[in-house]
């Protein structure tokens, strides 16, 4: 019973694989992979795998039992990569996809949950059975900015007093592997954010706890925040996705108080401050 995980060289798939290999013998995951290369170290067979080549799909998929399609990282392409990666899997005779979605993706004002919604109803048409992960937010989206907040004396963005269910990258692959080595979860739709909420303004106070030092939230503007995102480098687009996403954080659109993901993973989310701790230790 073969198990494979796409994007096994990103950060959540790599966690997923080391984490499933305390679970599930070596020989029985596949990691697929753009860059064969950069999965030696992963321990398992790594076969090469690119959303948008179908042709290697096939391969890849060949023999697989239970597939975890980790979404990919490419915004724009990915409603069409994902449906190469089902179609690939209906003609290899997989028997259940896990999907790694977006918190509320059927009802999300982020901009993200288009493809994801598409996604979701590429995997209904394909008649696999499938478990959807509706994963909210990683803390670590906002810990990178930490050193950016520590210079600059303020962490920015536009979330306003949002309530961010946000949660571990580690505490989201938990959740992956107890899906996949559990029975009871074809055909089922997790919500799964962290148990305890914050704003911005708590990341920025516990950030000012940790290092003694003032670092207040400073909201600004969508389109100021954009600005100066783009100002630092981003190329525009994201910038603006960026701060549109803060925008629907502000609405609610990052906050799930259903702690799904605590009771599938059998444990408390990792809480904001071992995040933030973690993060300033390689700062
Ligand atoms: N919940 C959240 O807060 C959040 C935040 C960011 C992203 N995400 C989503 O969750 C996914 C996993 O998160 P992450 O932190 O692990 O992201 P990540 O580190 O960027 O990993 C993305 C993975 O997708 C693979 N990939 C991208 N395009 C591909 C393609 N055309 N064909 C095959 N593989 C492809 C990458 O391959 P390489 O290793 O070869 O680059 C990488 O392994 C992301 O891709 C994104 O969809 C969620």
């Amino acid at each position: 019973m073969k198990i494979a995980i796409t994007g096994a060289t990103g950060q959540l798939g790599r966690l997923v694989v080391s984490k499933l290999k305390q679970k599930v013998s070596p020989e029985n995951i596949v990691a697929l992979v753009r860059s064969p290369q950069k999965a030696a170290d992963l321990g398992v067979e790594a076969r090469e795998c690119d959303y948008n080549l179908p042709e290697s799909l096939d391969s890849a998929l060949d023999g697989i039992n239970t597939l975890l399609l980790i979404s990919g990282s490419e915004v724009g392409k990915r409603a069409t990569q994902h449906s190469n990666v089902i179609e690939a899997a209906k003609k290899a005779g997989v028997q259940w996809i896990v999907y790694t979605s977006l918190l509320h993706a059927d009802t999300s004002s982020l901009s993200l949950a288009v493809e994801h919604r598409a996604t979701e109803a590429a995997l209904q048409e394909a008649s696999i059975p499938f478990t959807l992960l509706r994963n909210g937010w990683y803390t670590e989206n906002y810990t990178g900015s930490i050193p950016g907040a520590i210079a600059g004396g303020a962490f920015l963005g536009s979330a306003g007093e949002g309530k961010i269910s946000a949660a571990a990258r580690a505490d989201f692959a938990d959740a992956a592997v107890v899906v996949l080595t559990s029975a009871g979860h074809k055909g089922k739709i997790y919500e799964l954010a962290g148990d305890e909420f914050f704003t911005l303004s708590d990341l920025a106070a516990e950030i000012s706890r940790q290092t003694g030092k003032d670092i207040p939230y400073k909201n600004l503007p969508e389109t100021d925040y954009a600005a100066l995102l783009t100002s630092f480098g981003l190329p525009e687009g994201l910038a603006q996705a960026i701060a549109g996403w803060d925008v629907a954080a502000s609405n609610g659109a990052l906050l799930d108080e259903g702690r799904q993901l605590s009771a599938l993973i059998g444990r408390p989310t990792t809480p904001l401050s071992e995040v933030v701790a973690t993060a300033l230790k390689g700062a």
